[in-house]
């Protein structure tokens, strides 16, 4: 085992663990974005609302997600540890040393992901911790089965409480289901009114969008993934689906709401 332990606190075992913990992010944030879409349907929020119950009871889900919490925390204590070791070492050799051709991002790396950071904590504290530990209200839609649509939704009183956070039941005669779900979506809408914090996210996407055009490609070589025949490929994942496509669309969702919020 010591040796594990040894390989995991070395230069290269901490290079490999930020690839790794690096590498899952990414997938977290394809999976994320990919559910958050549900936030520009026209159905009042009823298919987010179901999306955000199932990622928060499914137990497979549940499970995965506290790796994802243990996987932040070591990336950014292993990002740390790493700026501070190369701070050490480029002090003894001087900055002479500052390869020409590295990027501004790839020199940044450290800053880039302490505002993710902070990012993370206050986007947790918005949605995560509300929906957890706040108060959400619920809505009551009614969905007409023939057509598939929502043809009616209604504010349950602040003092209605179910044992879960969904409840369903369908009427056979008038064929349309009842869906009472917690309302998150409500949430977002509230938040992304705010025009400091769609600046905030907006901002945050920015950063995003410079860290992983090099954390993408540099945790895929550090991973051994270095072949002229995907180097194209890697590449093209990195700066058109982590670097632009991701945080375009997270940003692109506190902008729909501020603008929907203003044409109210
Ligand atoms: C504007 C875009 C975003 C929206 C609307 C959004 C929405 C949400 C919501 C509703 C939750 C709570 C879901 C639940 O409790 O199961 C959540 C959780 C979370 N979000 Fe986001 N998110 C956005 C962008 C991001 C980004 C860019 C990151 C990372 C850089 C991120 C990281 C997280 C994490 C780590 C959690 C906790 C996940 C879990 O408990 O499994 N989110 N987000």
């Amino acid at each position: 085992m010591s040796w594990l332990t040894q390989t995991l606190s070395s230069s290269i075992g901490k290079k490999l663990i930020m690839a790794l913990t690096g590498l899952f992010l990414c997938t977290f944030l394809v999976v994320h974005v990919i559910g958050n879409l549900q936030l520009f349907k026209s159905d009042e929020g009823l298919a987010f609302n179901t999306y955000t119950v199932f990622m928060s009871t499914n137990p497979v889900i549940r499970t995965i997600s506290y790796g994802l919490y243990a996987f932040i925390l070591l990336h950014a204590f292993d990002g740390f540890y790493l700026v501070y070791k190369n701070r050490q070492a480029r002090g003894k050799v001087g900055y002479a040393t500052v390869n020409n051709q590295s990027t501004w991002a790839s020199r940044n790396m450290g800053l880039l992901g302490t505002i993710l950071l902070v990012y993370i904590v206050v986007h947790m504290g918005d949605f995560w911790y509300e929906y957890k530990f706040g108060y959400i209200p619920f809505k009551k839609y009614t969905i007409d089965l023939a057509q598939g649509n929502v043809i009616r939704t209604e504010d349950m009183p602040g003092s209605y409480t179910l044992s879960g956070k969904i409840a369903e039941t369908m009427d056979e005669a008038s064929l349309t289901k009842t869906v009472i779900v917690k309302d998150l979506y409500v949430q977002a809408e509230a938040s992304f009114s705010n025009p400091l914090l769609v600046l905030f996210y907006v901002l945050g996407m920015v950063a995003l969008s410079f860290h992983l055009v090099h954390g993408f490609r540099s945790g895929v070589q550090t991973l051994g993934a270095n072949h002229p025949k995907y180097n194209s490929l890697f590449n093209f994942l990195g700066v058109w689906v982590f670097a632009i496509l991701i945080p375009a669309a997270f940003a692109a969702m506190p902008i729909y709401f501020y603008f929907r919020y203003l044409m109210q």
